[in-house]
């Protein structure tokens, strides 16, 4: 194909510039290519009756030319000229969900060719409401059809810039009109059939149409990658919406879904592969190793809807060949947001709990008698090994009367050893230190019995040398020279190793 300008003209939605829709218009009347702002997603915007004007836009979006086009009308009318046999139900639909993020599915009318309709007998229109795109359809004549104005496979535009990367030097022009407000397509409605059925969710909720018109069927094929039927809406077969790097969703509750997250993102950058997490507000915190983007809250999954598909964008400016989200609720808006996720991913589902499973410790705490030396080097050499896990390391001590920093011949040993003692400040072992989650090792046997004598505990508190199964003395180098501190040190180092095994062997190998 060859290159050609593409216009790119500025429009604001609330104060329309006539001039230039009726450029734009003329444009589309000529069998251009111009890109729009819709409520939903940016349309690639094509005369609807001008089978010449499809076989363009297939072209420009690189797109198999038997997935159908919708038609944008701006006037209720104007159904009648392009559908036939339309139901009664549709006066109700209309009435209350257009203008806006809703298509229907209707028998063509003889003026509709099949170019547009990828050579089937039915049409989908929807009745934007965008003010630009009702505008711009009017000063085209009246049917304009769009699909979503990206390159096929790639995530749907919310801005022109989205459309810019895409499509810059193949279509005509691009009504540059800010960033879209749903984000996401929008909902499909089949009327050729009774009761009407999804066949694509978006804004429009089953929970809307139901109170409108009562129930509504769903295309089964929408949500599971078990169907082996293909989806009545053809594009719904596309692995389109799909970012370069792999993604896959983690399912479970928040909680599982949070620590699952953590653990694979906390593997693979310490195997060097670069990794992406999707998070939301809430639960952003939580993360801390690869990029992390926020989509948004999940107090207002419109937020999540309105981000999604350029988070996925700024995901493949990025290096990673792996991204990690979280997954939200099928229900309202979350349905469509869940049904575009799964899209992206390919149906690549990890269940959190998989990964949780394999994780019997997630704290560990070392506890010596004032925390000021042994219990402190044991936590910072474990913090300097290789561990498949992401634990919370840290020490306590049975006798601290107050927060004191680590011994200095302590810190002189760690020194020497390219580690440091320097943020620590010692503190009292208590009840707080023991969750379900945590693996109290001790340096000596009577700490351990002290803290079961105190704490009714039975499980996951160990003696350092019972844990990993080794004898060594650990020597109490208190009150001696330095060199007693580097003889304790040696002996830590070698059973901390062995701990580091221990502990990575609890953590199977996943893959
Ligand atoms: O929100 C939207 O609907 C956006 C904006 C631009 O309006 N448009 C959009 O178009 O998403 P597109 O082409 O990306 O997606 C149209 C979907 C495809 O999955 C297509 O297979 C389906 O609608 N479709 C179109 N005509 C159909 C028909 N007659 N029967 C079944 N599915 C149809
Ligand atoms: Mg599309």
């Amino acid at each position: 194909m060859n290159f050609m300008e593409t216009l790119i003209r500025k429009i604001d939605k609330n104060k329309i510039d006539e001039k230039v829709i009726a450029e734009a218009g003329k444009f589309l009347r000529e069998g251009k290519l111009v890109a729009f702002p819709t409520e939903t997603v940016y349309g690639l915007g094509a005369d609807a009756l001008k089978e010449e004007a499809a076989r363009k836009t297939y072209a420009a979006k690189g797109r198999p030319s038997d997935n159908p086009l919708i038609v944008h009308i701006a006037d209720y009318e104007d159904l009648k000229k392009i559908a036939v046999n339309i139901p009664p139900e549709t006066d109700m639909l209309a009435a209350h969900f257009w203008p806006g993020p809703l298509t229907m599915i209707f028998e063509k009318s003889d003026i509709v060719p099949y170019g547009t309709t990828g050579g089937l007998d039915t049409v989908a229109v929807r009745m934007p409401a965008d003010p630009v795109a009702r505008a711009l359809i009017r000063a085209a004549g009246g049917f304009v059809s769009a699909p979503s104005a990206n390159t096929s496979g790639r995530p749907s535009p919310t801005t022109a810039q989205h459309v810019e990367e895409d499509l810059n030097g193949k279509i005509d022009m691009i009504l540059d009109g800010g960033t879209v407000d749903i984000g996401l397509e929008s909902t499909i409605l089949d009327m050729t059939v009774i009761p009407p059925m999804i066949l694509r969710p978006g804004a429009i909720t089953t929970e809307m149409f139901e109170e409108v018109i009562g129930p509504v069927g769903v295309d089964e094929t929408l949500l599971s990658d078990k169907s082996t039927q293909a989806p009545k809406a053809p594009g719904m077969k596309y692995r389109h919406y799909a970012p370069k790097a792999k993604l896959m969703i983690v399912e479970g509750d928040l909680r599982e879904e949070i620590l699952a997250i953590r653990q694979l993102a906390y593997e693979a950058d310490r195997k060097g592969h670069p990794v992406g997490v999707i998070a939301t507000n809430e639960t952003l915190p939580f993360y801390n190793h690869g990029i992390i983007k926020n989509i948004g809250t999940r107090e207002n999954e419109k937020t999540i809807a309105r981000n999604l598909y350029s988070i996925l964008r700024e995901f493949d400016e990025e290096n990673v060949d792996t991204i990690y989200s979280e997954s939200f609720a099928i229900q309202g808006i979350g349905t469509a947001i869940m049904n575009r996720l799964e899209k992206a991913a390919g149906h690549l589902r990890i269940p959190a709990k998989d990964i949780v499973k394999l994780q019997k410790y997630r704290r560990i705490t070392f506890v010596s008698g004032t925390d000021s030396a042994r219990g402190p080097m044991a936590a910072e050499l474990l913090r300097h090994c290789d561990l498949k896990q992401e634990y919370v390391i840290n020490s306590r001590g049975m006798v601290v009367l107050f927060p004191e920093p680590a011994n200095q011949k302590a810190e002189a040993i760690m020194k020497s050893a390219q580690m440091t003692l320097e943020n620590h400040s010692s503190l009292q072992f208590d009840g707080d230190n023991i969750q379900e989650d945590t693996l109290i090792l001790t340096i000596d046997a009577n700490q351990k019995e002290k803290i079961l004598a105190e704490y009714q505990l039975s499980e996951n508190v160990y003696t350092l040398n019972e844990f990993i199964d080794d004898n060594t003395e650990i020597p109490d180098p208190y009150g001696k020279p330095l060199t007693a501190y580097g003889e304790c040190y040696e002996v830590l180092d070698r059973l901390i190793k062995k701990l580091a095994d221990k502990l990575n062997s609890l953590t199977e190998e996943k893959e």
